[in-house]
């Protein structure tokens, strides 16, 4: 005998019609019930079970809504002196993670700025062998390009108030199942992107059961790259989109950038679950042709503009698009901030090296200061936005990385190449932004 099909959407049909939807929907509420009360909040008030109820049924339906708390602490608490962008103060969520990772953990998180901290010495580190990720670009694969000292590698990044997490590949695909995540940016966001891929991949069993959508091994040239996870439903693309805005181009002649207008693969992305864009590194005189008639609006076509104002009117012009076209229940949007860079004695095309660095720098009053100018535009934006935006604010842990980029140790080319003492080596310095996001996506599941 044949074995009796279920049909799906037959099934769904039914339980969809009002009288079995509210026979469902009440055996949710007291399945709910029954379990939170069995569990996480055996000791707590009757009103942090509502709360926590009403949270849970609101995470039924989106597993990422951003609830109240959290958007008005993220945007509104930035003028309060104890403050920051990048802290979690969501006492709801709290305790769904004090169920995971144990309560005492939860408190110290509960109001803890992530960005303020040290790196510390860590056995555990790195995630991944050096040379072992296919998936690691040879500009940042140190190891294979000779890099012979390995103690730049040994360093975990510390917040001073609290513990996070440690990264675990695994969590991680569980919590992107069924969802699309996607960086946009340059070529830090590039090497931000491939420490993920490559740290989810040194938790699985099977490392065929990851594959980039275009076969690609490396990830220079084209605009988009996609992996995707057997068995999650899930994959980690990126974009390239140094600017964010739409750029201008005759042929292969890159001519300039509309600063009114979105990049034009932003379409991709509207509706990704998490977005962790960037943008910064080619904000510069050089890479903008000293601004003169690089900048256009509209018809209008600057014949000379500050780098600080096109920035500012990219940033707004971001900022609009995503409030206007990312839903804030379904997309979670984190903007990493300004990474450092680190030339002594000349800029990356006049001869500035970093070479021979590895150890970071120890003393904070030798870090190079807060590029206040860039991130003070960046973050007025996201204060003026609707869109709750998680800061990635990442420049001062980096500030002290000045032994983490790959100096002379890169592909082989041209004679006389600068050094690049912008991008990070792989494992490296990104692997910890990775972990600071891990534990911002665990905080706010
Ligand atoms: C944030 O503050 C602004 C003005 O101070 C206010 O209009 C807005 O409603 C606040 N947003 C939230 C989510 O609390
Ligand atoms: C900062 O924190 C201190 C104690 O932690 C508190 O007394 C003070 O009111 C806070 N200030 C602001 C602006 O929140
Ligand atoms: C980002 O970090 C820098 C340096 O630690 C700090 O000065 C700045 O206020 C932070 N920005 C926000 C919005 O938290
Ligand atoms: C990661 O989490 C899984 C559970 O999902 C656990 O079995 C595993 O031990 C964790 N890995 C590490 C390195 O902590
Ligand atoms: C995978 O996810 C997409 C949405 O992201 C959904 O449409 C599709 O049905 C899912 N497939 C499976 C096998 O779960
Ligand atoms: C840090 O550097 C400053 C300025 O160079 C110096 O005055 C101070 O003594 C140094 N601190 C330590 C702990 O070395």
């Amino acid at each position: 005998m044949a074995p009796k099909r279920i049909n799906v959407s037959k099934l769904l049909q039914r339980l969809t019609r009002p009288r079995y939807l509210a026979i469902v929907l009440l055996l949710f509420f007291f399945i709910s019930l029954y379990l939170i009360c069995s569990s996480v909040l055996i000791n707590q008030s009757p009103f942090l079970v509502v709360t926590s109820l009403a949270v849970q049924a609101s995470s039924f339906i989106f597993s990422f809504t951003p609830i109240a708390s959290f958007k008005s602490f993220l945007v509104n608490e930035t003028s309060g002196a104890n403050a920051t962008l990048s802290a979690f103060i969501v006492p709801e969520r709290s305790l769904r993670m004090a169920d995971h990772y144990g309560a005492d953990w939860t408190e110290k998180l509960s109001s803890c700025d992530l960005f303020d901290g040290s790196w510390v010495a860590d056995d555990d580190s790195p995630v991944y062998k050096p040379g072992s990720c296919p998936y690691v670009d040879k500009a940042f694969d140190c190891f294979k390009n000779g890099r012979p000292d390995s103690g730049f590698l040994k360093h975990r990044w510390k917040p001073a108030k609290c513990e996070i997490p440690r990264f675990n590949g695994t969590e991680m695909l569980k919590l992107l199942t069924g969802k699309r995540m996607v960086f946009v940016g340059d070529s830090l966001n590039r090497n931000m992107w491939e420490s993920l891929v490559c740290a989810i991949r040194e938790s699985m069993h099977d490392k065929t059961k990851m594959v980039e959508v275009s076969g690609s091994r490396e990830f220079k040239t084209q605009s988009f790259y996609s992996f995707k996870f057997e068995g999650c439903n899930c994959s980690i693309d990126f974009i390239r989109s140094p600017f964010l805005i739409k750029e201008l181009r005759t042929g292969s002649r890159f001519e300039g950038v509309r600063l009114d207008k979105m990049h034009d693969k932003a379409d991709e992305y509207r509706d990704a679950d998490i977005v962790v864009f960037n943008s910064g590194h080619w904000w510069t005189h050089s890479k903008t042709k000293k601004g003169e008639n690089f900048f256009r609006e509209g018809d209008r076509i600057y014949s000379s503009l500050p780098v600080a104002e096109a920035y500012t009117r990219a940033m707004r012009t971001w900022g609009k698009w995503v409030d206007e076209n990312m839903h804030p229940h379904r997309t979670r949007v984190f903007f990493r901030g300004y990474s450092a860079s680190h030339f002594k004695g000349g800029q990356w095309n006049s001869g500035g090296n970093c070479h021979g660095e590895t150890k970071p720098i120890s003393n904070e009053s030798h870090l190079a200061p807060y590029p206040s100018m860039m991130m003070s535009i960046a973050e007025s934006v996201f204060a003026e936005m609707k869109t709750p935006v998680f800061y990635l604010n990442i420049t001062k842990m980096t500030a002290y990385r000045k032994d983490g980029h790959p100096s002379i140790f890169r592909p082989p080319g041209k004679a006389g190449m600068p050094q690049d003492c912008s991008h990070w080596c792989l494992p490296g310095v990104p692997d910890s932004w990775n972990e600071l996001l891990y534990a911002a996506l665990v905080a706010s599941q």
